[in-house]
């Protein structure tokens, strides 16, 4: 059979051409990326990991009724999504004051912030993805109030669910970034949860001990990225207990 045809090439995912029109297929790869891709490297099974911690966490989210693209998993790197018109934003959710935001405002990392605090970054490898404020993105029509409040509602939303799953197994969601696209059913346009929701674009830190469960791992040579993901896809069930090495076919399929 002949290769899909690609319609995008990112950093860690590809973008094939769906069965249907109106969908894709998102292939996750396993390069990993940190500071605009200055540091780089390919970590063996992190795109199984995060394909299966996508599907759990999409999966949830559609359940709940918080939209997303996501409609299935088809393998072990790839999943069927639907087509989605991305704003050209980067919607962070944080908990507790870590990365950029302790950089750029001296708050020490790991205090909790006063409530959770949504922050737009517009999408743009060759500026640094810089942090936008309302006034820019409606401004230069990336977005309209409506869908402004439309995305904060969303984010929080997921940011609920994210907090209340990782809770569960003991991590705490300290920040993570979504993507939004529009989906249009005739004139009716509707925003949903897009792209990937993966510990590549989250903080995951264990409760107990404080242990960097995240793409942070990476970033920080903090040690093995993919043993990091795996034990967050083992809390979660989504790997057999007696798991052979990442990246042999040995995932429940
Ligand atoms: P930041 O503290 O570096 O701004 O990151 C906030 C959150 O967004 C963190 O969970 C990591 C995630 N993130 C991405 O997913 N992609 C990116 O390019 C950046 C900079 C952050």
């Amino acid at each position: 059979m002949a290769r899909r045809k690609k319609v995008y090439e990112g950093k860690a995912k590809i973008l094939y051409e769906g069965p249907e029109p109106g969908t894709l297929v998102q292939y996750f790869k396993d390069d990993a990326t940190a500071f605009n891709a200055e540091k780089k490297d390919v970590i063996e099974g992190k795109g199984v990991l995060n394909n299966r911690l996508s599907e759990y966490f999409m999966n949830g989210l559609n359940n709940i009724g918080v939209p997303t693209h996501f409609i299935k998993r088809i393998n072990m790197r790839e999943q069927l999504i639907r087509a989605v018109e991305i704003i050209p934003l980067e919607v962070v959710v944080r908990n507790v004051a870590a990365g950029s935001i302790s950089k750029r405002l001296g708050i020490e990392e790991g205090t909790p912030l006063p409530r959770p605090i949504v922050e737009f970054y517009y999408k743009d490898d060759a500026l640094g993805d810089p942090l936008v404020t309302e006034e820019h993105i409606i401004a230069f029509g990336w977005a309209n109030q409506q869908d402004m409040d439309d995305m904060v509602a969303l984010a929080l939303r997921v940011n609920d669910f994210m907090s209340g799953v990782m809770m569960g197994v003991g991590i705490k969601l300290v920040d993570f970034k979504i993507e939004i696209g529009r989906i249009w059913d005739g004139d009716f346009m509707r925003l949903v949860v897009a792209d990937e929701i993966s510990p590549d674009s989250c903080r995951l830190w264990d409760m107990e001990t404080g242990q960097k469960l995240d793409k942070d791992v990476f970033r920080r040579d903090l040690g093995n990225l993919a043993d990091a993901y795996t034990e967050v896809a083992r809390r979660l069930g989504v790997l057999p207990t007696n798991s052979a090495p990442l990246g042999k076919p040995t995932l429940i399929n």
